[in-house]
Parts: structure tokens; sequence; C-alpha cells
């Protein structure tokens, strides 16, 4: 089952809602289930992620994970962000049941995608940081189902 921070991060999400004028914003879904997530950063001129928002049309473990992937990034700088996977933001909340793993991998991509359009508007690279999958069964996490 849920451990009780998943239920209190579903219950009284935080960061809940957009940025206006966003440094980034990335939308990531997965068609299979059919949830969508999309994450708004404000990421000021040293690189600092000043605010991080979310809007989940998805489960409850998507909510969570969203929830949690915001309260994580923010006060982080943008190559910080990157440590924040799908492993980190599940160990944050007490872990996830097997079958809803593949949930938390929406709140990591949505952060990768909402990174990648912040350093295509300023046009830098991040280190490390791969184009994101618009949809994230495009490929290896089929074999999580
Ligand atoms: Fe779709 Fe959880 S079942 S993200």
């Amino acid at each position: 089952m849920y451990s009780e921070k998943v239920m209190d991060h579903f219950q009284n999400p935080r960061n809940m809602g957009e940025i206006e004028d966003a440094s980034g914003v990335g939308t990531v879904g997965n068609a299979r289930c059919g949830d969508i997530m999309r994450m708004y950063l404000d990421i000021d001129d040293n690189g600092v992620i000043k605010e991080a928002k979310f809007k989940t049309f998805g489960c409850g473990a998507a909510v969570a994970t969203s929830s949690m992937a915001t309260e994580l990034v923010k006060g982080r700088t943008v190559q910080e962000a990157l440590e924040v996977t799908n492993k980190a933001v599940m160990d944050a909340l007490d872990g996830l049941p097997p079958v809803k793993v593949h949930c938390s991998l929406l709140a990591e991509e949505a952060i990768h995608a909402a990174l990648w359009d912040y350093a295509e508007k300023e046009g830098i690279v991040i280190e490390g940081l791969k184009k994101p999958k618009a949809d994230i069964h495009e490929g290896e996490e089929e074999e999580q189902y």
C-alpha cells in the first residue's frame, strides 16, 4: 500500500498550479494509462530553480511524485536538479508499490523536459541532460508491466 508520505502528498499536493512566463515548461505523458504531467520551472540568472509548479492529470502516485519532485528541485541548481531521479523521488516518499514505479518516471521525465525547454530558450547545453521523451513508453520501460 501507499506510505504515509505518498498519501500526504496526494491529498495535499505541494506546488500545484502553473508559472506564468516560466523559464522552462515540460509536458510528458504515458500513453498506456493516459496520464499527463506538466512541470513549470522558474530559473534565475545563476541557474538556480526559484520556483517549481506542476499540473498532473493522473493517478494518485503521479500526483504524489510530481508534488515531491517540485519540492526536491526547488532551490537547486539546474545541474543538481538532474540528480532528482525517479528513484530519489520514490526514496523521499518512502517508496511506492512496484506497480506504481512507472508513475514516478513521469516526474523525472517532466523535470528533464522542463530543463530541456529552458536550455533551448537560453541557448545553453546542460551537461548530462538527454532529450526527453514525450511519452515515457517510447522505449525501455516496457518490462515494468
Ligand atoms: Fe498512470 Fe500512474 S497509472 S501515471
